[in-house]
């Protein structure tokens, strides 16, 4: 339906770019909740968010993340064959000490990075599409956390 053309168009260039959109998205997340960078401590410091950027290790994750978004926006038509993956990838963001609720500033930065990407493009029901998907994608990795 039309969620799906607006999710679709819109990925079509943003997909293409996935690593200076997903620094945007980062950035602001680190913004939203500077906390968060103490989960990304890998071999190099991340102790601000430019330590974080010129770790090899956090370019490889914010790729990692966009690549996730790439399959969800490819299997529109049938996210639930994703549901295993994203349980699981659930599961290790819990054993790396992400918690739930953190999904939702995630979802906030993802809408950041769109708006700022598409412009006058970025309307209501793009904004709402994606917010659809993103929780699709949030709630099967929540079905990962144990309680
Ligand atoms: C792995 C942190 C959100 C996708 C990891 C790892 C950490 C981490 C520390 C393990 C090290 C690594 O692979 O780089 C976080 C934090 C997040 C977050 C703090 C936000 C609060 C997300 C989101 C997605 C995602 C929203 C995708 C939608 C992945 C993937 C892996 C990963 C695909 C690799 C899992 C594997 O090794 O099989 N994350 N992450 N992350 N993350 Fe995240």
């Amino acid at each position: 339906g039309k969620d799906k053309e607006l999710i679709r168009d819109s990925w079509e260039s943003l997909g293409k770019n996935k690593v200076p959109h997903g620094i945007v998205m980062f950035t602001r997340l680190f913004e939203l909740d500077p906390g968060l960078l103490n989960l990304f401590r890998y071999k190099a410091n991340c102790g601000s968010t430019q330590d974080c950027l010129s770790s090899p290790e956090f370019l490889e994750h914010v790729t990692k993340v966009m690549l996730v978004i790439d399959a969800a926006v490819s299997h529109l038509d049938d996210l639930h064959s994703l549901e295993d993956f994203l349980l699981n990838l659930g599961r290790k963001h819990q054993a790396v000490g992400v918690k739930t609720q953190s999904f939702a500033v995630v979802g906030e930065s993802l809408l950041y990075m769109l708006q700022c990407s598409l412009g006058p493009a970025y309307t209501a029901p793009l904004r709402q599409a994606w917010l659809n998907m993103y929780s699709i994608v949030v709630a099967a990795m929540s079905s990962g956390w144990a309680k």
